[in-house]
């Protein structure tokens, strides 16, 4: 959680610094803070709330000449973790007398320890935060390095190196010197961080949103790697290896990507996104003349993936969803067992995990604490661990053996809608290129393949029921509880569903197998619980049917989601949301679309705050 920005160059960093943190507020949007320097001098802004809050207390310190822009700066945006969302614990925060300043995303565990240790020294503490720790630890650092008048960089590079070896947790840092203007170090362990490699200046950002419109060109950290950056040029060195060699990539977001475009919300923008989202997925891995899938970065050869015996897929939140439709994919289409696991459970649980087995961890950020836990631990084993992720360069993408990124484009909105979709598509993909490998015929591979093409079509098309869901949701967005039931493939959607309900309009949600529903939850039927039975043709469709009457009878109210040309559910269900038909591999795709919108509409209608919900941040990097 929380964001951090950094910039050295020319211009007055306070631009970049609050263009970048309102591109990171999905990351954490309690408060936030930007520190300025000119000279000798630090300019510091912190505010409790969201990234406006911030500017408006900037604008007001100009007003009044408070404030002088500085060619150096640092920013953050938090999501607490020590200390509630006060002033004082926001960032940037203060080290020594004054002679450092930085901002920190991460958690640092033994901070307790460190912090009596520096009182003991005389270190006066101003925040409940584990990151003003480093700041002092730093100043106590550049007490015990001497200068070096032939590198004047280095000093305060072995203050930095000094302090972070004593930490334990993780850090993404941005550090500026009182002493030293025009220079900043950036440095990683565990928390995401980019360089932008701009001419004459240098950026650093959480992520490569902030980037876009700045520069094109990007270096991706890896952990124990410290940066230095000055108007003059940066370098990077590693803890064990000193100075190293780094890739420059161009940068692959632009500012269409992280702009609203027009929409009201970042979350309706990824929703209409997701046909284009899909075809970016698919783009270049359907193999018509082989009738499979291909996969560039998987890094097994076809031997090592012919032995796989069992698949694990492991995630959280949304995308243990998008791993709970995978399970159907691949043991329908390739008959290799797997199993879901949450990878909060995983990490801890010491499973057996057989020989042969592979395993996937799914994210849309590659940032999420449990689920890099769950992999590294894997990987500890002897498994080979592979990612299906969204952000390119993301902690999880570096730390598996390889993988498959989505290409889905950066998503903003905390809740997620185009990751999950570009996540079935690319379970579906894997699907087929396993069960090529195996038993699936070259003709189901085709077929499979042309359903695949017309599948952004059918999204596009499902799109269309928006207005209907607007009159929808209007019905219902009083409810306190809503019910949402489906079976086999669309049992993951009405898990979802629910989820995307409760986390963005605060009301309560279950999602349940249909069938399951008489064995408790049918309890709750009343004429004030609403019920979304996800119902597309399919074979379980005579069941769910039979589920809703019961439903009915009990006068719960019924919104269904069914095929365009069902005949029968007008009879059943209060309002029906028509969805195009597609094979039942592909319904978790489509059926979605509509639950999205259904919880988009009720958040707007009850007035929530669609893309930044209470409590919530986009990547959750602590436990
Ligand atoms: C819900 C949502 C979360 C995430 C979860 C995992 O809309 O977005 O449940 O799915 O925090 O995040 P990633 O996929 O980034 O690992």
């Amino acid at each position: 959680m929380c964001g951090i920005v950094g910039y050295v160059g020319p211009k007055n960093s306070a631009e970049f610094l609050l263009t970048g943190l309102r591109r990171l507020e999905y990351r954490g949007y309690d408060s936030a803070g930007v520190a300025t320097q000119i000279g000798g001098e630090f300019q510091i802004t912190r505010s409790v709330g969201r990234i406006d809050a911030l500017a408006q207390r900037l604008q007001e310190k100009h007003a009044r000449q408070q404030i002088i822009d500085g060619p150096t700066g640092i920013g953050h945006t938090r999501w607490a973790t020590h200390g509630p969302a006060t002033e004082e614990n926001a960032h940037p925060h203060l080290g020594g007398d004054g002679e450092v300043v930085l901002v920190h995303n991460g958690v640092i565990e033994n901070f307790q320890v460190l912090k009596d240790e520096l009182i003991a020294k005389g270190y006066e503490f101003k925040s409940a935060t584990d990151s003003e720790v480093i700041a002092h630890l730093i100043a106590e650092g550049l007490k015990l390095t001497p200068e070096d008048p032939e590198q004047l960089n280095m000093r305060y590079v072995t203050a930095v190196q000094w302090a972070i070896n004593q930490l334990r947790g993780t850090y993404g840092l941005a550090i500026a010197f009182r002493e030293r203007p025009n220079m900043l170090i950036a440095a990683r362990f565990g928390s995401p961080l980019v360089i932008g490699v701009g001419r004459g200046e240098y950026f650093i950002a959480s992520d490569a949103s902030p980037l876009a419109g700045s520069t094109d060109r990007i270096v991706y950290m890896a952990d124990h790697q410290l940066a230095v950056l000055t108007p003059e040029g940066f370098s990077v060195l590693h803890r064990d290896q000193g100075k190293i060699r780094v890739d420059v990539r161009p940068l692959e977001v632009s500012d269409d990507n992280v702009e609203l475009g027009g929409y009201e919300h970042y979350m309706l923008k990824e929703i209409h996104e997701q046909p284009e989202a899909l075809r970016n997925a698919m783009r270049g891995r359907l193999d018509e003349e082989n009738a499979t899938a291909v996969f560039g970065g998987l890094n097994l050869t076809p031997q090592q993936l012919r032995g796989i015996e069992r698949i694990t897929l492991t995630g959280c939140g949304t995308s243990w969803h998008s791993a709970l439709v995978g399970e159907y994919l691949i043991e329908e289409l390739a008959r290799i067992p797997v199993e879901v696991q949450y990878a909060s459970e995983l990490r801890y649980r010491n499973p057996p995990i057989e020989n042969n087995t592979l395993v996937f961890g799914i994210t849309q950020s590659g940032e999420t604490a449990d689920t890099l836990a769950a992999l590294r631990e894997t990987k500890r084993k002897g498994h080979r661990t592979l990612a299906i992720c969204n952000v390119v360069g993301s902690s999880i993408a570096q730390a598996a053996d390889g993988g498959v990124y989505l290409h889905a484009g950066p998503e903003i909105g905390v809740a997620s809608t185009k990751a999950y979709t570009s996540q079935c598509c690319v379970l579906t993909m894997l699907a087929l290129y396993f069960g090529r490998m195996r038993h699936m015929s070259f003709e189901r591979g085709q077929e499979i393949i042309e359903e695949l093409h017309r599948l952004p079509g059918a999204v596009q098309q499902a799109l269309s029921c928006d207005l209907q869901v607007r009159d929808v949701a209007a019905k219902y967005k009083d409810a306190t509880n809503v019910l949402y039931l489906g079976r086999q493939f669309n049992f993951p959607t009405a898990l979802e569903g629910a989820l995307k309900l409760k986390e963005i309009s605060y009301i309560h949600a279950e999602g349940y197998p249909a069938a399951e529903m008489k064995h408790g939850p049918i309890a709750l039927v009343d004429k004030a619980t609403p019920s979304v039975f996800i119902i597309p043709h399919g074979t379980t469709y005579d069941k769910v049917m039979a589920n809703m009457e019961e439903v009915r009878a009990r006068g719960g109210p019924i919104i269904a989601i069914a095929s365009h040309d069902d005949p029968q559910v007008d009879s059943v269900a209060d309002d029906v949301i028509r969805i195009p038909r597609v094979p039942e591999f592909l319904q978790p795709i489509v059926s979605v679309i509509p639950l999205q919108l259904l919880s988009y509409h009720v958040a707007l209608l009850r007035g929530c705050d669609v893309d930044k919900p209470r409590n919530l941040a986009k990547s959750v990097t602590v436990e």
